[in-house]
């Protein structure tokens, strides 16, 4: 079975999108693939719910217990080994990973980010695109490299920003379709038919 391990930090939307995909589509069936832990950074996670709710293991490295970025990487790498992943899929995970991790994972880790990318890597990407007078805005599946919200690109989807939006109404737009192409582009690797160029 490959393991599909999901790291989280806060409310987990995406990573039931996921967890939900991967029953309804038969993951296990089609592509011997499984969600087989939820770890989060941050003990109060509400995602972490959700995922014992789903019957997936669930497992917290909190990122405040560790003196260095390296420290707290070493340990969540040991969290996510037990599992032995054939994919980390990052979902609203919101620490900065050191080199030495993503070298680990090279080939089989891929984020959600809530900005059509390259535009607006970083923090506060919804109020950047209304400040920006942008008329399109969205989300980019991608496979992680060394650099932040950068490597190569394996799903957009794009929504309008409209008269009015706010970070908040443009952020709910741009989540309903991430729920969409998170669980695609991830069945899209697993059935090994990425669209990446
Ligand atoms: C999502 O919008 C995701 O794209 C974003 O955090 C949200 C998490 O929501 N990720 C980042 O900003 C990563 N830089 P969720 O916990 O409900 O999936």
């Amino acid at each position: 079975m490959k393991n599909i391990v999901i790291l989280i930090s806060g409310a987990g939307s995406n990573m039931a999108a996921i967890v939900q995909a991967a029953q309804r589509q038969d993951w296990a069936g089609r592509h011997g693939a499984r969600v087989a832990a939820v770890i989060s950074n941050r003990p109060d996670a509400a995602g972490l719910q959700t995922a014992a709710q789903a019957g997936i293991a669930t497992a917290v490295v909190d990122h405040k217990s560790f003196a260095t970025r390296e420290a707290f990487d070493a340990a969540l790498m040991q969290a996510i080994d037990a599992h032995a992943p054939a994919l980390v899929a990052l979902a609203g995970f919101m620490r900065v990973l050191t080199p030495g991790f993503v070298a680990r994972y090279a080939g089989r880790i891929v984020n959600i980010h809530p900005s059509l990318l390259p535009a607006f890597p970083g923090l506060h990407t919804h109020q950047r695109a209304i400040d920006a007078g942008c008329k399109l805005a969205g989300a980019t599946v991608h496979r992680v490299t060394a650099e932040l919200d950068h490597g190569p690109i394996l799903a957009q989807a794009a929504v309008p920003v409209l008269p009015g939006d706010t970070a908040d109404t443009l952020a709910a737009r741009v989540l309903t379709q991430e729920h969409l192409i998170y669980p695609r582009a991830i069945a899209g690797l697993l059935a090994g038919q990425s669209t990446e160029r």
